[in-house]
């Protein structure tokens, strides 16, 4: 089967949903996405979405507290163009139809999350995301000449003299489909189901930035992974997010004892930076011998109930009453600072590609993601791509006649490693706490299936759905634990034992690779 079209969107969370009436009605747009449309990191998002719209609020704060906790690395334009945008884009997704909550008097109710200087996460109750991602999609169903084919896993990018004119996909019955477009944007979301332990949903497997870096694009700061550190660590339950938002109304973490402790390791307590929290509660795990937990004790138990729906119901499934249980956390991996390379309107270094979102890295977060950051990065950084894909366009960029869609070859293939020992030891090797000695051991063990999966490529080797989730799984592993390995520092969420302090004389600078 081969598709065609004007521009083709692979992804449907918030950074493609918002790149699209960017696009509708300049051309036919195709949205290919891997399951279902509201599969992804968007819909679980609970805690909201930061934007400065609070009274004595602006956008100069809220890029303070964006660098500040990116730990010197952001790119202060894409910060500037985020916090600006912000409010406008938090007022246009209200003019859609996005209920986010609001107090008794109308105002919009903003929320307190760790290193926020100030109140400002719009949310809707504890399901945010999936509050934006439905009204996006509605609004994307109803523009004119966009398509969708769901269950459509796309595997690699095609490429003609060099420029991005394309995608191979799987389709939901195991067949091989080619759909070709005049620009083609990358919204495939995070990375977190590289470990072991995450927050992510079974998608988000990176496949995004294993693509686009097997196709010969740029991609930059692939050692920060941010670990959010209260997931619900129940025996045989999802690692379901304790949003941050009930540390910011209250909740504190406390061991086992039911002391609190964070201010022994963080002056900022309980809403010092996540990946600081992150630490901490594995070294009070480790000091105790015992788990952590969060406790809403101190908060009144309606308000909970009411405030975190979703939240309490997701607890009480696990057989725990959120206002009045301690309820076991821990960290887990939960987002990918780095990613596909792009400038400021989703430009990859391949011509003709596009990338937005959590694939995506403008430089945005630094080494380090200021909470609820991410959706408002979807919305500001999508629309920004989606412009200047209609752009392009409208330049008259034209599809060759004839592309040569490497079409698969016909000998099957079977990666030999497996999946879980690989999540297993990058949440080991590559995780919280990294040292060279852990590194080396992750690349060892990476590096035969890597080259195991490229030869295979090479002999157009049939991979089958599981195989390819497992490319992306080392392809993706390899790198974070290669730049790992480099940063012979400490900074936001990479954490080095062996070098734990930051290195600003050597290691003020982001490093980018390609394939060679
Ligand atoms: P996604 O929403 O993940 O969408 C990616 C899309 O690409 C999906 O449709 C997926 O199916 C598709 N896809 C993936 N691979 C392929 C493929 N090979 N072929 C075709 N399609 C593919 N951020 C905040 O700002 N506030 C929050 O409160 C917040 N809470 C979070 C809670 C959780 C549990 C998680 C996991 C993340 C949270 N984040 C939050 C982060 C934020 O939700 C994500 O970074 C953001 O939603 C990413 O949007 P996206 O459009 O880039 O990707
Ligand atoms: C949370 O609600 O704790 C997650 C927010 C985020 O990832 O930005």
């Amino acid at each position: 089967m081969e598709l065609r079209s004007d521009f083709l969107i692979i992804g449907s969370g918030i950074a493609a949903l918002r790149a699209v009436p960017e696009v509708a009605g300049h051309g036919d747009v195709l949205i290919l996405t891997k399951g279902g449309p509201e599969e992804g990191n968007t819909g679980p998002a609970p805690g909201g979405l930061a934007a400065a719209v609070g009274p004595g609020d602006t956008p100069q704060a809220h890029a303070a507290d964006t660098i500040a906790a990116g730990d010197g690395l952001c790119d202060a334009r894409a910060v500037e163009v985020l916090v600006e945008d912000g409010p406008r884009f938090v007022r246009e997704l209200i003019s859609w139809g996005v209920r986010f909550d609001r107090a008794p008097n109308g105002e919009l109710a903003l929320a307190m999350e760790a290193a926020h200087s100030a109140r400002r996460v719009l949310h809707a109750h504890d399901a945010t995301g999936r509050e934006i991602g439905r009204v996006l999609w509605e609004r994307a169903s109803r523009l004119p000449r966009v398509r969708t084919q769901d269950h459509a896993r796309v595997i690699d990018l095609v490429l003609d003299q060099g420029r991005c004119v394309g995608a191979r996909f799987l389709t939901g019955n195991g067949e091989w489909a080619t759909a070709l477009a005049r620009t083609v944007l990358l919204a495939t979301g995070g990375a977190g189901q590289v470990y072991h332990e995450t927050t992510n949903p079974h998608v988000a497997t990176g496949d995004g930035i294993a693509m686009a870096y097997r196709a010969g694009a740029a991609v930059i700061d692939l050692e920060f992974v941010q670990f959010h550190p209260t997931a619900l660590m129940v025996e045989g339950q999802p690692r379901f997010l304790l949003s941050e938002a009930l540390r910011g109304e209250g909740a504190q973490l406390v061991n086992a004892s039911g002391e609190p402790f964070m201010t022994r390791y963080e002056a900022a307590g309980d809403l010092a930076p996540r990946d600081r929290v992150s630490r901490a509660i594995v070294r009070e795990s480790r000091r105790t011998n015992q788990p952590v937990y969060l406790s809403l004790a101190q908060l009144d138990p309606d308000f909970v109930h009411q405030r975190f729906p979703l939240i309490s119901g997701m607890c009480r499934r696990a057989g725990l009453d959120l206002a009045r249980d301690r309820i076991p956390v821990g960290p887990a991996a939960h987002y990918v600072m780095g990613g596909v390379q792009t400038d400021l309107d989703g430009r990859t270094t391949i011509p003709g590609l596009f990338a937005a979102g959590e694939v995506a890295c403008t430089g945005v977060h630094g080494a380090n993601r200021l909470a609820s950051n991410s959706l408002l990065e979807g919305l500001v950084f999508g629309a920004r791509a989606g412009c200047a894909m209609r752009e392009e366009c409208a330049g008259g960029v034209t599809l060759p006649s004839h592309v040569p869609t490497a079409s698969s070859g016909t000998k099957a293939g079977r990666l030999t490693a497996d999946p879980i020992e690989l999540t297993r030891m990058m949440w080991q090797d590559v995780g919280l706490f990294r040292d060279r000695d852990g590194l080396t051991r992750a690349l060892a063990a990476l590096e035969p299936a890597w080259k195991q999966l490229d030869s295979m490529l090479a002999e157009r080797r049939v991979l089958d759905a599981q195989d390819w989730r497992t490319a992306s799984i080392v392809t993706v592993g390899r790198l974070i634990a290669g730049g790992a390995l480099r940063r012979e520092e400490s900074r936001g969420g990479h954490y080095r034992a062996d070098f734990p302090d930051r290195d600003d004389v050597h290691w003020k600078k982001r490093v980018s690779e390609k394939k060679t």
